[in-house]
């Protein structure tokens, strides 16, 4: 697994958003200079092309340079995003002058150019990393978030580097699982979800008993990852326990089929509140087999909220996936612990769960964006797999979502009928509607066959196609 994950700045500390009273003080960690960490991104495309690219890198960034220099039609998405975060956008100039009109929303389909963008861009295609991470680029970047009250230096950038991992590995009955490695939490909580549920008897349940084991497992991964998970390059973490059969049985063994067990009979954290949306997911197949499963984030829609001047590279807020304190919450409602505080040069943990699954006969790979709910999106997908379905259903899933706290399931419009939800309350779940918050996409190929398949979420925005392309 290739990590291209952001990583706090060599002047980050544990304590960097509280305030003298010792509380958390979100608005650091969520907008504005300070909630930057430093990129991965540019550093993952220049290594993937390297060392696995036929293309050069210039001739792959070549599009996208064409869509920021001749400006593209921005979509109802995209106003949506817009308006969630225009509050945020109308406090920084740079980015308020380059999304907005007058503090407005622009209308569907003006056209959005951001000739600097090309220009960054251009840099990483001729230079690759030192494109982006020295010289003009990186002087500009540091230059704007050391203005805006940041604390990145030109050392933070020249020292980025990617990291590459074992993803985590696991077998859920026929099938073979491939995800991501932490820092990303994706893989664990998935292959232990999924090792809970093996122990269950999934198939002979009636359909709402079937979603309450889903919800009972999802809460237990939830819970470990609130316990152990983080940067395992800074903290121990107990990943051979948390992904072994044995250990799920006996997290199983807790579950019971007529009632719903309470996030606090497993441990007390801090009440939990609601985030955001974020996040761009690809999955590849290509006719030699090669496979990609990649997701990219800059957590919230339009990251911090702020450009750096010159470049319009958007800067993320990937800092608040970082527990700020031990009791905090982050934008997305989800617990943590000691494992997971701020460190200098650490990687925060991710919900991304970029994903192979393979059976006898077939292989597919899949990932959505959606933040603390991407793991039960892909689970869902991964069951319906199971089940022999192809991409297009795997994306259509009737959604919903348990992450330990808070102790609520989220669904989806349609995720959950009437019936489901009075019985789901009767066993004690607390519900809750959410928006549509899928994009999951999906591909597949048939091993013997050779017959590529591929779909894109109805309630997302992206396409899927099976395309011969031609060099
Ligand atoms: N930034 C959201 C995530 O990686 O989980």
């Amino acid at each position: 697994m290739l990590d291209g994950r952001e990583k706090s700045p060599l002047a980050a500390h544990k304590d960097m958003y509280l305030d003298k009273q010792g509380q958390v003080n979100k608005q650091l960690s969520l907008n504005g200079a300070l909630a930057a960490g430093i990129p991965g991104m540019s550093a993952a495309l220049v290594y993937l092309s390297k060392n696995y690219g036929e293309l050069s890198l210039a001739k792959s960034l070549a599009p996208a340079i064409r869509h920021a220099e001749q400006g593209f039609a921005i979509s109802e998405r995209h106003r949506k995003l817009l308006r969630f975060r225009q509050s945020v956008l109308k406090q920084q100039t740079e980015i308020a002058e380059l999304f907005l009109v007058d503090g407005e929303l622009p209308k569907k389909g003006t056209l959005l150019q951001q000739k600097a963008l090309a220009e960054t861009l251009r840099q990483i295609a001729v230079k690759g990393k030192a494109g982006f991470y020295q010289g003009d680029i990186a002087d500009k970047l540091v230059q704007s978030v050391q203005e805006l009250g940041g604390i990145w230096q030109l050392e933070d950038l020249k020292k980025y580097q990617v990291k590459l991992r074992q993803p985590v590995v696991g077998q859920y009955k026929e099938l073979q699982i491939t995800s991501a490695a932490l820092p990303s939490a994706g893989g664990t909580l998935l292959v232990e979800t999924l090792n809970i549920l093996e122990t269950l008897d999934l198939e002979s349940a009636d359909e709402i008993t079937h979603q309450h084991l889903i919800i009972e497992s999802l809460r237990h991964a939830f819970h470990d990852r609130a316990l152990y998970l983080g940067d395992d390059d800074f903290v121990a973490v107990p990943s051979e326990r948390l992904l072994n059969k044995q250990y799920a049985y006996g997290l199983a063994s807790s579950i019971r089929a007529d009632k719903s067990l309470k996030s606090d009979a497993l441990s007390g954290y801090s009440k939990a509140q609601q985030g955001g949306r974020n996040t761009t997911h690809f999955s590849i197949i290509d006719d030699q087999g090669n496979r990609v499963a990649a997701t990219l984030s800059i957590n919230f829609p339009f990251g911090a909220g702020i450009v750096a001047k010159g470049t319009v590279v958007v800067l993320n807020n990937e800092m608040d996936d970082f527990q700020a304190s031990e009791k905090a919450v982050n934008g997305y409602g989800l617990v943590g612990g000691k494992a997971n505080l701020i460190a200098p040069e650490k990687r925060m943990l991710s919900s991304m769960n970029p994903s192979f699954v393979e059976q006898q006969g077939r292989i597919g790979v899949l990932g959505t964006l959606g933040g603390s709910r991407i793991p039960s999106m892909v689970l869902l997908a991964i069951l319906d797999f199971a089940k022999g379905n192809d991409p297009s259903s795997q994306v259509r899933v009737k959604r919903f979502h348990h992450q330990y706290k808070p102790d609520i399931v989220h669904y989806e419009k349609g995720g959950l009928n009437e019936t489901e939800m009075l019985a789901l309350k009767k066993l004690g779940h607390q519900l809750k509607q959410y928006y549509n918050y899928g994009n999951m996409q999906a591909v597949q190929l048939g091993k013997s066959t050779g017959i590529l398949s591929a779909a894109s979420d109805p309630c997302g925005e992206g396409f899927a196609s099976v395309q011969k392309i031609s060099q």
